[in-house]
């Protein structure tokens, strides 16, 4: 019988047993110190990890090599290039909404951070310039946005390297009479973030950001809807919106705010602050939900002292701040027991990236105005939110009951067998010939290390007992996204300047 990849009962490797043994014989968690790891190497990997990821032609200085030209059809049954682009996950769909939100975060994270990437700098902006390349593409019609190719039920049937895909390449997408004001709305903060990023380095391609974005905003705004309306069985269960589209228009609203310095935009997030609930669910940040990335970004404004008439985002901030650190106010975040930000569905470290990239970027906004966070009876300083988002980090790169980096490629010890397609065949050099749909299974089910390393990529992470199991059908913990890694570019920018 043929596997339906992910839904798989669990081939148990003895190799977990190993683990608990390793994790005895090892100090504790509390022990670890932190620091002493290698936050450039990390950061290095953590950039590669996006060029593993890429669909369509691969360019020359193309430096994972493993990988080759993919899905160079896309787009061609509705006349329209929709090659490039990033596979989100371990599949081969491409889905625009967390590509989108991926390429808001390595925006953010190279505006905030870029100046201590040092010579990966050039290579972060090449990570966002392969995200926005095909942005554009899907945003050139107007009023119409290309949001996935592939035909992800098809794509999840098979176990296929993205060399070899013969699935569905469906196009989907949204328009007028079919709107998603949630996937257009990122979309527009992508571009906008993304301009910003080349404002200096190459202004005619920020200028085309910025006025693509602000026609797409315009059209998530002027038709509004969530794009799991019209594409329900197509982008449900996988990146569907369950959070509503408000957060995103004013996340977009922001983005090109902070691009284009127009009153408009500024005006737009007064008067829509209340209507478009800007203080909801402020504990989350992720594809889905926009919400303390929108108040950690306009504070900064109110932080700086020119923007007073916006401190209800700075308290909503501080609300969120104070819902992180653990033991300070009522916490509502969860920690697992090794001291991991944790909350159930699966791909938890998606939460600890974006979250911890929250707590470092308001402890910069903090610091540089001299400002500490008011926490019902006491207070947090830049200080304490800063380690806190370090501690996160050196978890991920081996701080952690299992003493594993969740790393793929990083330090001694790593998972080997991530729920990922490419990694997991053999490569086309070393297999030239197809492997078809249900010709990858023996590769799926088999207990050998991946063939493909693919360095940088972080997974899903350990359980909420801290327990990893290594193994490609657990793809909550195995499977590495490109939204995990996106803000994890920021954060290791940092610590790599400040060990
Ligand atoms: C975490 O994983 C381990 C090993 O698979 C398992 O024994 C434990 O019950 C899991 N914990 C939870 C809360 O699921």
């Amino acid at each position: 019988m043929a596997p339906n990849f992910g839904r798989i009962p669990p081939s148990f490797p003895a190799f977990f047993l190993l683990l608990l043994v390793t994790a005895a014989t090892h100090p504790s968690p509390a022990a670890a110190a932190g620091g002493g790891h290698d936050y450039s190497d990390a950061l290095r990997k953590s950039i590669l990890f996006f060029e593993g990821q890429r669909s369509g032609k691969l360019p020359p200085d193309q430096r994972v090599k493993w990988r080759r030209d993919s899905a160079l059809r896309d787009g061609a049954s509705i006349g329209h290039d929709l090659t490039g682009g990033y596979y989100d996950a371990g599949d081969n769909i491409k889905f625009g909404f967390p590509m989108a939100f991926t390429t808001t975060l390595l925006s953010w994270s190279i505006i905030d951070f870029g100046k201590n990437m040092g010579s990966e700098l050039h290579n972060a902006v090449k990570a966002v310039k392969w995200g926005t390349d095909y942005l554009l593409k899907v945003t050139a019609v107007p009023g119409t946005v290309y949001v996935q190719v592939g035909d992800a039920l098809s794509d999840h049937n098979c176990w296929e390297r993205p060399e070899d895909m013969d699935t569905l390449r469906t196009a989907f997408k949204i328009d007028r009479a079919h709107p998603g004001s949630d996937v257009a709305g990122e979309t527009a903060a992508a571009l906008a973030a993304a301009s910003i990023v080349f404002q200096s380095r190459d202004p005619p391609y920020s200028r085309l950001l910025l006025h693509r974005a602000v026609e797409v905003f315009e059209f998530a705004n002027n038709y509004r809807g969530a794009y799991s309306t019209s594409l329900n069985h197509v982008v449900c269960p996988f990146y569907c919106d369950v959070n509503g589209y408000q957060d995103e228009l004013l996340w977009g609203a922001a983005w090109l705010h902070k691009a284009s310095r127009r009153r408009e935009y500024r005006e737009y997030i007064v008067r829509n602050e209340v209507v478009l609930h800007a203080g909801d669910t402020i504990n989350e940040f992720g594809w889905d939900n926009k919400h303390a990335g929108i108040n950690v970004l306009i504070s900064k404004e109110v932080l700086m002292g020119n923007a007073d008439y916006l401190k209800s985002f700075r308290q909503n901030a501080d609300a969120f701040i104070c819902s992180v650190l653990p033991g300070i106010s009522h916490p509502q975040i969860q920690y697992s027991p090794g001291g991991l930000i944790f909350k159930a569905g699966g791909s938890n470290m998606q939460h600890v990236t974006s979250l911890s990239f929250l707590l470092l970027a308001y402890s910069n906004y903090l610091s540089h105005s001299n400002k500490v966070v008011p926490c019902g009876g006491t207070s947090a300083s830049s200080a304490q939110i800063k380690r806190l988002a370090r501690r996160q980090v050196d978890y991920i790169l081996g701080d952690n009951p299992v003493r594993i980096s969740y790393m793929v490629g990083y330090g001694e010890r790593y998972p080997q067998r991530i729920h990922h397609r490419g990694s997991s065949l053999p490569s086309v050099g070393a297999h030239p010939a197809h492997i078809g749909c249900k010709e990858g299974s023996r590769y799926y089910l088999s207990p050998n290390p991946n063939p493909n390393v693919l360095v940088g990529a972080v997974v899903g992470g350990p359980n909420s007992t801290d327990d990893f199991p290594d193994s490609r059908p657990y793809f909550q913990e195995s499977e590495p996204t490109t939204y995990i890694n996106a803000p994890l570019v920021g954060l290791l920018a940092y610590f790599s300047a400040h060990p």
